[in-house]
């Protein structure tokens, strides 16, 4: 199993869990400064904890599309470089701003991600972009943000099949959406996270 540096399995409140060392978020179960980090309530974690090659190694610098009241991106940020959180819904950011208070590699931005003109003169290039958007059009978002990758940089995208069409058969959305991608990205892995995270396709690729 490739975790990066600064993500280990530990033993938490009784569970054998994935976890990383940083400040406290709110009343999240920790154990001599490592933080459990669920799976279940993180697309990334269980990617990492189904042992997809993700390219992590710790300390890069990343792109964090979606980044919501910052669950996930608090973790990034305990094991990587400068993570870049960008989120547009105001209401979550102020709970990402709180956690950002505490980690000096973490920068929230209040930004749409189908618009990265609005920030590409803050965030620098990137080694990973991890996108959980659940929005429509999201290969679209990810080819918009290649930009800011680097060459042999990553991406590691979680795709909400009824984000995009709930109508269709989870498969047809999820082959619509990765055709989509290939015009930017060559795929290297592709699966889905069920039970834990419903209809959602994970996804790593590099810039083509
Ligand atoms: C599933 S949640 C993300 C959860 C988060 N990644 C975590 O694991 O802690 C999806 C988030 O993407 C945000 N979002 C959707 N479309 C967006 C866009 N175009 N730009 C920025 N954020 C967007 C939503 O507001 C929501 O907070």
């Amino acid at each position: 199993m490739n975790l990066p540096e600064g993500v280990q399995y530990r033993t938490i409140g009784g569970d054998r869990t994935l976890a990383t060392r940083g400040p406290q978020v709110s009343d999240e179960s920790t154990d001599e400064g490592w933080r459990a980090w669920d799976p279940g309530r993180s697309k990334l974690g269980a990617m990492l904890d189904a042992g997809m090659e993700t390219g992590l190694t710790g300390g890069e610098t990343v792109l964090y599309l979606g980044a919501a009241a910052g669950t996930t991106p608090s973790h990034v940020a305990d094991f990587a470089g400068p993570t870049y959180a960008v989120e547009f819904a105001p209401r979550p950011v102020r709970d990402l701003v709180a956690v950002a208070r505490d980690r000096d590699r973490l920068f929230p931005l209040l930004k749409d991600a189908r618009r990265p003109e609005t920030y590409a003169h803050t965030v620098e290039p990137v080694d990973t972009i991890v996108q959980d958007v659940a929005t429509r059009g999201q290969a679209a978002v990810a080819l918009e943000n290649r930009q800011f990758l680097r060459e042999d940089g990553r991406l590691l995208l979680a795709v909400k099949a009824r984000s995009e069409d709930v109508t269709r058969e989870p498969e047809a959305v999820f082959e619509a959406a990765t055709a989509e991608l290939e015009e930017g990205y060559e795929l290297l892995d592709r699966r889905r996270l069920d039970p834990r995270h419903e209809d959602h396709l994970a996804v790593v690729a590099r810039p083509r």
